[in-house]
């Protein structure tokens, strides 16, 4: 048994990575600010101390909490997870999305100490909307949003701090995570929802410009999977350093696409209400998954109807 700290572990992704901690008999503790996360979707196995990754001495709070002589690593997940709320308050988004994580990283990386790997939630927003090619980790990363641009800060934060403090940080750079539990007005899956709905209701289906856009859509508990293959590997990884994996499936979903496999799930015939294109909508984000197959030996391999009919089964879309 190891003890892990989870920051955002109250959120879609945290919650579902910490009852797989749970669940092979680790023990937990999570920060967590509550700004979108649920006290009542955790586990109260689970250790929750309520704070701010912006705030080093909430860090320290949350170490002490899992226990600093026993903490096994950091997974870093706290964040304002929204481009839109970012752009609303890049102040915020900055000192969340990139000083908190270069607090955890001090926390965890100290130079002449005991150091703990930290594995942080990326996002494929550093790529910016960069052509029509499979992001592959070393295209130069071209962010067009704070939360972009922050994650990317992020990023640099890990590596400086690993680097000087003698410790390991693993950033993964998430595609567009689905599943069971997530926020229906997520603007990552959050179309996921709005389609759903209105198939259900047996009414038309918004889309914008031709449905021709492509995404990556990953489902959770492969996500789950790598930032624990990710973790084991640091764990296992005597020397510091630095890595950068996708989190994706590289597979393009059209829109239209994923309407069209919605609908098969839910027995539906989809009805579609043409849209404008969506002024700054990426036409294409899509990842290559082929580096963290070779170094965290997996891949996303959840199907996206499989995903679908899991998201979709009754009681599982619950609203944040
Ligand atoms: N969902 C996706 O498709 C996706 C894609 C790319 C990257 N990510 C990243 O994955 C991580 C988890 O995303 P999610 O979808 O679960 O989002 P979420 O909003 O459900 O979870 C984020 C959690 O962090 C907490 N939080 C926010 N600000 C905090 C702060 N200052 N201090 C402490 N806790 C704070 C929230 O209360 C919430 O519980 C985030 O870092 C996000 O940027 C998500």
């Amino acid at each position: 048994m190891q003890t892990f700290l989870v920051t955002g572990g109250c959120g879609f992704i945290g919650t579902h990575l910490v009852a797989s901690l749970l669940a092979d008999g680790h023990g937990v503790a999570v920060l967590d600010d509550l700004s979108t996360g649920r006290r009542e979707a955790l586990d109260p196995r689970a250790a929750l101390v309520a704070g701010d990754v912006a705030s080093p001495p909430d860090i320290a709070a949350a170490i002490a909490a899992a226990g600093a002589d026993r903490l096994a690593g950091i997974f870093h997940l706290a964040a304002i997870a929204s481009v839109p709320r970012c752009l609303a308050d890049p102040a915020r988004s900055r000192a969340v999305n990139a000083d908190g994580t270069r607090n955890v990283l001090a926390a965890a990386c100290r130079p002449g100490e005991r150091s703990v790997p930290v594995v942080f939630a990326s996002s494929a927003a550093v790529y910016g909307d960069a052509g029509t090619a499979p992001a592959r980790e070393s295209r130069p990363p071209a962010p067009i949003s704070p939360y972009g641009a922050d994650k990317l800060s992020g990023e640099h934060h890990a590596a400086s701090a690993a680097r000087r403090g003698g410790g390991r940080a693993t950033a993964l750079r998430f595609f567009n995570v689905y599943g069971p539990g997530q926020d229906p007005s997520s603007p990552y899956s959050g179309v996921i929802s709005i389609f759903a709905d209105r198939l259900r209701a047996g009414r038309a289906v918004p889309l914008h410009g031709d449905g021709g856009q492509q995404r990556d859509f990953v489902y959770v508990a492969d996500v789950v999977a790598h930032l624990r293959a990710a973790m084991a590997r640091a764990a296992a990884t005597p020397r510091a350093g630095f890595d950068v994996f996708n989190v994706c499936t590289g597979r393009a979903v059209t829109l239209a696409g994923l309407l069209a496999a919605l609908a098969r799930v839910l027995g539906r015939s989809p009805s579609v209400e043409p849209l404008p294109p969506r002024p700054g909508d990426i036409r294409v984000s899509i990842g290559d998954p082929a580096a963290a197959a070779e170094a965290l030996g997996l891949r996303a391999a959840t199907q996206l109807t499989d995903g679908l009919a899991r998201l979709l089964a009754p009681g599982a879309l619950s609203a944040k």
